[in-house]
């Protein structure tokens, strides 16, 4: 709105956000797909516009703080998209606790990039579970999932009641048609779908793979930033949650719901995606990547790599999250008399990893985009002795890590094994053996390098 004016003042017109979405993390949103649906000062009037039907959808207790819910406006209620349940099997989709007992998950172990299958294979048919942490009944830890989905869900809905899902593509281009509005990603984009929301998945441009971690735990938040300060890292304008969009579309449709680590089904009439209008801050992001803004070592030795943390979702204990989940994007080294790659380390959390695309610094080969490698609680790793020999005899000037973009789910969790993973992915029979050729330099002699 562009009120007239008298004061020489020029105000601004719009917002510089694509269109479609709105910017800010954890904002208090409100949008409406259709004028005056969305109800003035009050969250639940006697009456709704349009007939529409109000209702309140939670993602934190009631007097959480801050509490964390939002209010949608709907052409039906949920209830109406809810009928008799019936359990179905997604036998590749597992959940913790998933311990099987002929795999052992001690050791380090990465993967090629899991090829397409022949098979047309959905957002719920896809998915590929490679890991699984705590305990999805009480809430903690994760899993992780490879997802291959070559075909939109049609008429077909989801939503995960045990989980928020972090979705991070490596090829094609997926669209999340949710209660709550659009959004569609891409490689170096991620999304953020909160427990509870349902959703269709639909190809924009296949195949699509990627990866998910899936959080049983409380919510992915902003890390906090201590003497970094305000700026820098993941900036909060640039996630983005959609507007509001709903379909009034009355055809036979399925909606499945993942509950306790089990599938059950349910037959409703229409589709449940008719939210007409919405506000609160319970709503799904995107965020790309290429906005993060790394910061690091500019004078020698380099930080721990929690300062790549994009998000995290904390558990009870300060300092030891559920999942971080942190981005080793390109960035310039200019440490001086410093070897630049991390360092040789064993860890109590457990990180999985994923290329995104390009070459990680610390395994010039075998850890591909679209790969995974796993390195689990207390399990020693590092630079392989490629890496290893280059950075310890490089000529340290500026130097710009390029082409390069992988991610790490972190967590204070072991990280067990599926069958798949162990299985039927392809599972490098070799990994260890980078470490193979790493020699004894010492004999003694002071001052050798
Ligand atoms: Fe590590």
């Amino acid at each position: 709105m562009n009120a007239p004016h008298t004061s020489g003042l020029v105000q601004a017109k719009g917002t510089l956000t694509e269109p479609g979405y709105m910017p800010g993390w954890a904002n208090d949103f409100e949008t409406e797909a259709l004028p005056d649906a969305l109800p003035r000062g009050m969250n639940s009037p006697q009456k709704c516009n349009y007939g529409l039907y109000g209702e309140q959808l939670s993602g934190t207790a009631f007097t959480a703080n801050p509490p964390e819910r939002t209010w949608c406006y709907r052409i039906r209620p949920s209830v109406k998209h809810s009928a008799r349940y019936a359990r179905i099997d997604l036998p590749y989709w597992k959940s913790a606790p998933h311990i099987p007992e002929d795999l052992t998950s001690l050791g380090q172990y990465r993967w090629d990039p899991v090829p397409h299958s022949d098979e047309p294979l959905t957002w719920l048919t896809g998915m590929r579970t490679m890991t699984t942490a705590g305990d999805v009944n009480t809430q903690v830890g994760m899993a992780s999932h490879i997802y291959l989905v070559t075909e939109s869900m049609k008429d077909a809905y989801f939503f995960s009641a045990d989980s928020e899902l972090l979705v991070v593509p490596q090829e094609g281009r997926l669209r999340f048609a949710t209660e709550l509005g659009i959004i569609d990603i891409e490689p170096k984009e991620i999304a953020i779908i909160p427990r509870g929301l349902v959703y269709r998945v639909e190809v924009l441009d296949g195949p699509c793979r990627g990866f998910v971690c899936e959080n049983y735990g409380q919510k992915f938040e902003l890390p906090g930033r201590g003497p970094i300060g305000a700026n820098c890292m993941a900036n909060p304008r640039d996630f983005k949650a959609p507007v509001a969009a709903f379909e009034d579309r009355e055809v036979p449709s399925t909606l499945t719901v993942k509950w306790c680590g089990q599938f059950h089904e349910t037959k409703i009439g229409q589709s449940p995606l008719d939210v007409v209008a919405w506000h609160g801050n319970y709503a799904p992001y995107k965020y790309d990547l290429r906005n993060y803004c790394p910061v690091g070592a500019i004078l020698f030795d380099h930080p721990d790599p929690s300062i790549f943390t994009v998000l995290t979702a904390p558990s009870g204990v300060p300092g030891t999250a559920n999942i971080d989940f942190v981005l080793f994007r390109e960035r310039w080294m200019v440490a001086e008399n410093t070897f630049r790659p991390p360092w040789y380390h064993k860890n109590i959390m457990s990180e999985l990893m994923g290329n995104i695309y390009g070459q990680y610094d610390a395994k010039p080969q075998g850890f591909v985009p679209g790969g995974m490698s796993l390195h689990n609680m207390m399990l020693p790793h590092g630079p392989d002795r490629e890496a290893f020999e280059k950075a310890s005899n490089a000529n340290l000037g500026p130097d710009k890590l390029d082409r390069t973009m992988s991610f790490m789910f972190e967590t204070r969790f072991p990280q067990h094994l599926t069958e798949f993973a162990g299985k039927e992915a392809p599972l490098q029979d070799d990994y260890i053996d980078c470490w193979e050729s790493l020699e004894k330099k010492f004999d003694g002699t002071p001052g050798k390098k």
